[in-house]
């Protein structure tokens, strides 16, 4: 089907300046990946107009596949979808040797043309820790400011009274390009679970501003919607848009990153110099482009370790093993992936609470439904999920969890658990009904993954391996919010409305049943982090706090993968802010007119 709706998004006003060639091969930066993080990055630079940036993107354009632009149909820009990278997992052994797909936007704005538009910032304590590795200016004190700087605000309108919000948490003088609002539409469903949720003899979570740095409690969610047309505000219809008339400024699409390209190294110069970046184009003919100050790897959690792997930066094993020469030995490289775990049950419910299941069944509905959105109303414009709630596992719990002192003795405004529910969804084994996926997710797991090459190539890639519940705190941690899960969904509140547990069914109820229940369908909530991370040389760095790479001098990182610990929220605001400090990083070493120097190798 055809959709169409005319409003300036960013395939309109991006136009101008995409390209599948460069116009030219020397630039002051070349950032790597047109994705949620580059595309700031390169916006920020460009606001300086001597400043020139080459973005090279490995995927399409965004204005390829109308759906990006419509919240409601955010599934079907995910996993299978010609703008995703298709990516699959390695088998994983303690959820019953399943591989599981892993999406990631192949697109212009990345992940943020393609994900749940979601906006969660996580715990204040969870940035203190950050700057407690060694991080000066990372704590909650200096990240706040720059959460705020890529945001523009539209409070909830007055017929969504059920939001309850603080602008404090949002108020920003300037005003950034990223849209948020409430959407024009908050699932039923999501109503039911927040009154469950909020009972006060049961999980007694209130609802309150969970974006202000102390979570606990539960909220629906802003979301980078535009509330001017109900379109989704990726950081190309944002960030790109605004930039992309820029002379300075070049966008290339279909443009693969195979290599860093270096300067010759010399006895008295022996530190490694990028150069610039090595890539192949629309047609598969290898160019290079040049920085003349510094490359930006913003290709992302798989990607950027990847890039670094095959240019020589890595553990020594994964390189030896590609026959690929060692430039700068880093055993951190690819390593601690750390991820969100996302499962739980699966309820019938009656056909007033609206689904996905419902639309996608009957054409009739969703054309009814794309009438709606054109007028700003409707399932489509909202996001499949609209709230969350945001909990500690109790002490009491903890004390006879192995290894559970450990998330005991992470600050008490650090939540454990993150509760939520998807409008739509359905048993491992199809069965014909309207149901809701409930579900919890682990905001601290202590399984870690990593990725490594398959080959010497950005061609092929890399494996994931998130070794999700390979922790014993981690599936005990699972069970206890499984259980809170379907507590509340066989509460009185959703009573009326549920028809009975689909999965696994009430006749699982040992710990071991429920084990089995949520390895059956765990999934992630596609929230990788870590695999360059921004810790010190000798703590498994791969970045300083000035997001340089260690051992190489004007070559940065600035994306999800330097997250030293993964945020008590969903990645992408945190990876938004990281963008935007990471950009006034690059350009206070403008300020001092210095080449990018590395702190240690
Ligand atoms: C389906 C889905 C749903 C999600 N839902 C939410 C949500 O609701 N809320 C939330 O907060 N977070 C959510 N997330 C997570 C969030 O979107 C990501 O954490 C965030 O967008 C990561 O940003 P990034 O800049 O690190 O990477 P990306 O945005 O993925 O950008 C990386 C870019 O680099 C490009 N690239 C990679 N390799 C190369 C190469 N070799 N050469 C050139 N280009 C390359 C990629 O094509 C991509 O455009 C979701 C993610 C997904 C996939
Ligand atoms: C867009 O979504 C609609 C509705 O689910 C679907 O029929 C169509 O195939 C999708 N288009 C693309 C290009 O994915
Ligand atoms: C992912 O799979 C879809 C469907 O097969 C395909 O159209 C798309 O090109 C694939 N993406 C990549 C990056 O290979
Ligand atoms: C998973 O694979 C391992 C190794 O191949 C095997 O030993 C184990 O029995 C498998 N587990 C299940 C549940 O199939
Ligand atoms: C809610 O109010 C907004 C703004 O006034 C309006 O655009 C939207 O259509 C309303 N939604 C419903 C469901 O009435
Ligand atoms: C509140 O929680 C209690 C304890 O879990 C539960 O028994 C009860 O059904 C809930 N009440 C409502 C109104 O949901
Ligand atoms: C499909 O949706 C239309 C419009 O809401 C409705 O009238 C019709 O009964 C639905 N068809 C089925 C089979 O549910
Ligand atoms: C990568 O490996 C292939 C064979 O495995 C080899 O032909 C090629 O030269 C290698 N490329 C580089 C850049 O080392
Ligand atoms: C849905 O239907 C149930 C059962 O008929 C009713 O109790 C409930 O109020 C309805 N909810 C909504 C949101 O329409
Ligand atoms: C730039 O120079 C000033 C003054 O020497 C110094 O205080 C500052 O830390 C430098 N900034 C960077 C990023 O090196
Ligand atoms: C930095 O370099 C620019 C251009 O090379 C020059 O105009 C400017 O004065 C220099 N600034 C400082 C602080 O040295």
């Amino acid at each position: 089907m055809r959709l169409s709706k005319t409003v300036a998004t960013s395939l309109v006003v991006a136009g101008s300046s995409l390209a599948t060639n460069a116009a030219s091969s020397s630039f002051d930066y070349v950032v790597v990946g047109g994705g949620t993080a580059g595309l700031v990055v390169a916006s920020r630079l460009t606001e300086d107009p001597s400043i020139s940036v080459l973005v090279l993107e490995a995927g399409h354009s965004d204005s390829i596949d109308f759906n990006v632009t419509v919240p409601g149909l955010d599934l079907t820009v995910t996993g299978g979808s010609i703008v995703d990278w298709n990516y699959t997992t390695a088998p994983q052994q303690f959820l019953l040797n399943r591989t599981i797909a892993y999406p990631r936007g192949f697109v212009l704005g990345g992940s943020s043309s393609t994900n749940f538009m979601a906006y969660t910032r996580g715990a204040a304590a969870g940035y203190d820790a950050w700057a407690k590795l060694g991080n000066p200016g990372w704590d909650w004190k200096g990240v706040f400011p720059y959460f705020k700087k890529s945001t523009h605000f539209t409070p909830p309108f007055k017929n969504q009274s059920e939001v309850v919000f603080d602008i404090t948490a949002y108020e920003n003088p300037t005003g950034g390009p990223l849209e948020l609002s409430y959407g024009g539409y908050i699932e039923p469903i999501s109503i039911y679970f927040s009154q469950g949720l909020a009972n006060t003899s049961g999980p007694n979570l209130q609802e309150g501003e969970i974006n202000d740095g102390f979570p606990i409690g539960q909220a629906y969610l802003p979301l980078t919607v535009d509330p001017t047309h109900m379109t989704r505000s990726s950081s190309s219809a944002s960030f790109l848009a605004v930039a992309a008339q820029r002379k300075n400024l070049q966008v290339i699409t279909s443009a693969l990153a195979t290599r860093l390209l270096f300067a010759p190294t010399t006895p008295a110069n022996p530190t490694p110099v990028v150069t610039g970046v090595e890539y192949s184009d629309v047609n598969g003919k290898l160019q290079q482009a040049t920085a003349t100050r510094e490359v930006v790897l913003s290709a992302g959690t798989f990607g950027s370790p990847q890039l670094l792997m095959v240019s020589g930066i890595g553990p020594k094993k994964d390189l030896t093993a590609q026959n690929i020469p060692i430039r700068v030995q880093n055993e951190a490289v690819g390593q601690n992936m750390w991820d969100h775990l996302f499962f739980g049950p699966i309820y019938e419910v009656t056909d007033n609470i609206t689904t996905f299941n419902q639309f996608n069944a009957n054409q009739t509905l969703f054309l009814k439904y794309l009438m709606q959105w054109r007028n700003n109303q409707g399932e489509l414009s909202g996001a499949i999920s609209s709230m969350s709630a945001y909990e500690r596992i109790p002490s009491d719990v903890l004390a006879n969890i192995p290894g559970g002192d450990q998330l005991e003795a992470l600050d008490p405004t650090w939540p454990h658990i993150q509760l939520e529910v998807i409008a739509g969804g359905g048993p491992p084994t199809p069965q014909p009904g309207n149901f809701v996926a409930p579900a919890a997710v682990l905001l601290y797991p202590f399984s870690k993954g990593f990725v490594s090459l398959t080959s010497n190539s950005t061609k092929d890639k890399v494996i994931v391996q998130p070794n999700w519940l390979s922790s014993e705190t981690d599936r005990q941690a699972a069970i206890w919010a499984f259980k809170q899960v379907r507590e509340v969904m066989l509460s009185e509140t959703l009573a009326p409305i549920v028809i009975r547990e689909a999965f696994p069914g009430l006749q699982a109820q040992s710990d071991a049943d429920i084990l089995t229940a949520i390895q059956t369908v765990a999934h992630p909530i596609y929230q990788a982090s870590g695999t360059c991370a921004m810790r010190q040389l000798s703590d498994e760095g791969v970045v300083d706090p000035t997001l340089k790479v260690y051992g190489v001098k004007n070559l940065r990182v600035v994306d999800a993968s330097i997250m030293p610990i993964i945020p008590s929220a969903n990645t992408m605001a945190p990876t938004y802010m990281i963008a935007e400090k990471g950009a006034d990083l690059i350009k206070a070493d403008q300020q001092n007119n210095s080449t990018s120097t590395t702190t240690s190798s």
